[in-house]
């Protein structure tokens, strides 16, 4: 087992520290020269993206976050509507699925049972559907109409890293994809798009080499009780892997919340010392938005909060206010997540290592759950 875990000391140090190569083996061969994606499993379903109106993905856990994420790029880039849903949820709510819908289902092990029923159940109601997955032949893929796999290799910790950022990138070429086939940017828009992509895997090296930092943060911090996570935009669902993370992996009470909704009921939760993660979006996204969390931030922290900021490299604004600034590189707004989830994967793992536990085969939990 130590030598399959290549000289680290858990499968998820070493999956984490894969992250640059799961998204470059995931976009390999799939951008041409021309900067359009070319995934041949997608070649032949242009009738099919043209005919449709509405995405709806499926996916559970850490796969239904990379879902939300999916969720902004694709209805930016394709502007369709697109819906995220708990496959469980989906399931048994009568959701409004018909020929015209494209259901994703996103799964790293392919065969949760919950997110193959949600495929069976959406196929029989007339929709088309494709499956995101990292197992090549997994049930949910054989199910399916169309795959495109991720390549992010295989994933044994139980708390998915690498798997995560594999399945956003592929969401980001098939939401590039059909938006070339309906027309709704322009070639050169999506080359401007491939290219920010293929810069991600180094950016992301980039962002592990602040490893020590983060695990030096979580030693302090490891008899914390609660640790609560803000983000907006594409920051909203990596605060709720941030905190998934830390409930997987240290058994701590952990919530992430959209920063908008801080003043609707979270900022209650503020006391002195309570940590709160911050994603903080680029000023160059939006600059209402940065400025929205910026104040996120100067409010909690009148209040005592412990602020640890996410943010890119430059952004002078959080520093007055943030105890601990993370940086990530410049990246496309819409990019940002594949940077600023590292710090927050890294921070639980340490956290849980600080605290004896083991990371790997956290308890309670199954890498792949197929039962309903
Ligand atoms: C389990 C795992 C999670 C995973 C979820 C979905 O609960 O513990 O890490 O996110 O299943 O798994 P899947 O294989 O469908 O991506």
């Amino acid at each position: 087992a130590a030598a399959e875990k290549g000289g680290w000391t858990s499968f998820m140090a070493k999956e984490i520290s894969e992250q640059p190569d799961a998204v470059a083996n995931t976009i390999r061969a799939r951008i041409g020269a021309d900067g359009l994606v070319h995934v041949p499993e997608l070649e032949g379903l242009d009738e099919l993206f043209r005919d449709i109106s509405r995405v709806v993905v499926v996916a559970c856990g850490t796969a239904s976050y990379a879902g939300m994420v999916g969720k902004y790029a694709i209805e930016a880039w394709t502007r369709l509507p697109v819906e995220v849903a708990l496959s469980h949820e989906f399931r048994y709510s009568d959701p409004v699925v018909d020929s015209s819908t494209l259901v994703v289902s996103i799964s790293q092990s392919g065969e949760t049972m919950d997110t193959l029923m949600a495929v069976k159940y959406a196929a029989e109601r007339g929709a088309k559907t494709l499956s995101i997955c990292n197992t090549q032949g997994a049930t949910i893929p054989r199910e399916s109409d169309a795959v495109v796999y991720t390549h992010a290799g295989p994933e044994v910790a139980v708390a998915s890293t690498k798997a995560f950022v594999a399945q956003i990138t592929a969401l980001y070429l098939l939401g590039l994809h059909v938006a070339h086939v309906r027309g709704s940017l322009t070639s050169e828009q999506i080359s401007d798009n491939t290219a920010e992509l293929q810069a991600i895997p180094a950016k992301i090296a980039e962002v592990l080499t602040q490893h020590d930092e983060v695990a030096q943060l979580a030693r302090w911090m490891s008899d914390t009780r609660s640790v609560l996570f803000l983000g907006r935009n594409v920051g909203y669902p990596i605060s709720l892997e941030g905190a998934l993370k830390l409930k997987e992996l240290a058994y701590i009470h952990a919530e992430g919340f959209a920063a908008g909704e801080l003043k609707h009921g979270p900022i209650a939760l503020i006391e002195p010392g309570q940590p709160v993660f911050v994603v903080v979006p680029s000023p160059r996204g939006s600059q209402t938005m940065h400025s929205k969390v910026v104040s996120n931030i100067q409010e909690i922290r009148a209040r005592g909060a412990r602020v640890i900021a996410i943010a890119e490299e430059g952004d002078v604004a959080v520093l007055p206010y943030a105890d601990t600034v993370v940086r990530v590189p410049l990246a496309a707004p819409l990019f940002e997540p594949l940077l600023c989830v590292v710090p927050t994967q890294i921070f639980a793992m340490e956290l849980a290592s600080a605290k004896g536990l083991d990371v790997d085969q956290p308890r309670n939990l199954a890498k792949s759950v197929t039962v309903e």
